[in-house]
């Protein structure tokens, strides 16, 4: 049964799906680890895949950006498509000075300043937090799996924003100054609906460039394709 926008039949998607923001990143991924890999929806442009990864069913489908968008995916997956988990995997900009271009930020909370969540419980600031087994997954991958991975692994807090451009005078510092460690635009919603839905979430994520020293940053060419220890944790934390 189709949703109003996904367009796949039940059982199409694994009970595991990682999720990018951008669709075609979406594409990029399902190509590079799925084997038979094969397109299960595209409405809107926002493709999903499913093959298997490890010998294991796993799907792959973009978010789009920022929370409404990211919430509206998740949801319909949860609830229509009976899937268990979702990982997201994308890129943050840097906010604490520990945190590095290319290195991996895997994110235990996300504060935000968003009203998705502040929604849910009238009176209450919802912690949006991600599943401990998830963490510890991508946790035990980075330090037991086979190889080095490449680049440092932070965990800890980030913050999901709405705004991209615009940020009110002294917040990034005043984060900073709260040790978190990056700012992208959907893991505190998804970790909500995880938490609606009774499910599993994690996001782990590339950083791209950083808010206090952008000597470093990616180009968009690079952040296509310099995630792929991001990428290593999250399918570990999907299958296990
Ligand atoms: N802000 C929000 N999202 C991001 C950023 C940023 O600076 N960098 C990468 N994703």
């Amino acid at each position: 049964m189709a949703t109003p926008h996904i367009s796949a039949e039940p059982g199409d998607f694994a009970p595991a799906v990682l999720m990018p923001g951008d669709p075609k990143r979406a594409e990029r991924i399902a190509n590079q680890i799925l084997d038979n890999p094969r397109l299960v929806t595209d409405v809107r442009g926002m493709l999903g895949f499913t093959g298997t990864y490890q010998g294991k069913p796993l799907s792959v489908m973009g978010s789009g950006m920022g929370q409404p968008s990211a919430t509206i995916y998740a949801t319909e997956l949860f609830k229509f498509f009976d899937v268990q988990r979702i990982i997201r995997v994308g890129t943050c900009g840097g906010i604490a000075p520990q945190v590095k271009v290319g290195d991996t930020v895997v994110a235990m909370g996300a504060h935000t300043d968003s009203s998705m969540n502040a929604q849910r419980i009238p009176t209450i600031h919802f912690s949006a937090v991600a599943s401990y087994g998830l963490i510890a997954a991508a946790m035990r991958e980075a330090l037991e799996g086979p190889g080095a991975v490449e680049g440092k692994i932070h965990v800890g807090t980030i913050v999901s924003k709405d705004h991209f451009y615009f940020s009110p005078e002294g917040v990034t510092e005043q984060l900073a100054a709260y040790g978190v460690l990056g700012v992208e635009m959907e893991a505190a919603a998804l970790y909500g609906v995880a938490a609606e839905l009774g499910r599993e979430a994690l996001t782990v994520l590339t950083v791209s460039d950083h808010l206090f020293d952008h000597s470093g940053d990616m180009s968009a060419e690079d952040r296509e394709t310099r995630f792929a220890t991001a990428l290593r944790l999250a399918a570990a934390a999907a299958l296990s």
